[in-house]
């Protein structure tokens, strides 16, 4: 599959119809990557989005529709803070999903906080290479916010982190709105080294960024440098964050 050079762009009426739709893309990605290859990686997100599609892939109408014993869930990035904290994106996942279907503990693969940032870092990577077989993943499906100055995962405007090309997992320190500012992350090449990324964007104050990174070429915002090269990348965004796109893009019901 070469270079998507077209993201789709679906635009969901609200913020629980984009939950609703990426659950529905949670639910078809792990089954064919079941059917396919016997197991399904994926990469998830922290931030105020993605909770309300973790609550519905836990729920009735997604729970048992998932191979969970197949299911192998990794994080985009983390907050360097203990696994209970508030601001774990770990914890988020566990509260709203983990905690609720029967997925093996083995196959939740979560940054060790416990160790500095550069220790759990090297420990990520390592754990991405004895999963994937190769010092590069090659996830299923990686999700990502878009953060309110364009970041990705924590790929942070300006940050040397942006220019990455030898590891796939970095410590980066980055201070935003009031979240812890220590972080490890997924790098650029790791990220676009993925079948499927799906951008998960809601509400009105995601409009202005969300128009800068879809629609001004010449804008450098480290959400612009997403381009799986052997995979898809897929926009979901609602109504509201869509507001001041110029393009066309399908409403999705
Ligand atoms: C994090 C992230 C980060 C997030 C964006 C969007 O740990 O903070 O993974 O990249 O996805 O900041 O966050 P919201 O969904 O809260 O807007």
């Amino acid at each position: 599959m070469a270079t998507d050079p077209h993201p789709v762009v679906l635009v969901l009426p609200d913020a629980g119809a984009l939950a609703r739709a990426a659950a529905g893309r949670f639910v078809n990605v792990a089954a064919r990557a079941v059917r396919t290859r016997g197991r399904f990686s994926a990469a998830l997100s922290g931030g105020s989005t993605p909770g309300a599609l973790y609550r519905w892939l836990a729920g009735d109408a997604c729970r048992d529709r998932i191979p969970w014993n197949s299911v192998h869930l990794f994080w985009g990035d983390e907050r360097c803070v203990p696994p209970d904290d508030p601001g774990s994106n770990y914890r988020l996942a566990r509260e709203t999903l983990v905690a609720h279907v029967p997925i093996p503990d083995a196959n939740v693969h979560r940054v060790q906080t416990e160790l500095d940032p550069d220790a759990a870092a090297c420990a990520y990577a390592e754990a991405l290479q004895g999963f994937f077989g190769s010092p590069w993943p090659r996830f299923d499906l990686v999700l990502l916010g878009l953060g309110g100055d364009g970041h990705v995962a924590s790929l942070f405007p300006g940050s040397a982190a942006l220019h990455e090309t030898g590891r796939p997992v970095i410590a980066v320190t980055a201070q935003y709105e009031d979240r812890p500012a220590r972080r490890v992350t997924l790098t650029l090449p790791a990220i676009n080294s993925a079948r499927q990324v799906l951008f998960l964007v809601s509400g009105e104050a995601k409009a202005g960024i969300l128009h800068a990174v879809l629609e001004s070429p010449a804008s450098q915002l480290p959400a612009r440098l997403v381009h799986p090269t052997a995979g898809r990348l897929t926009w979901l965004v609602d109504a509201a964050a869509a507001r001041r796109l110029a393009r066309t893009h399908p409403v999705a019901g």
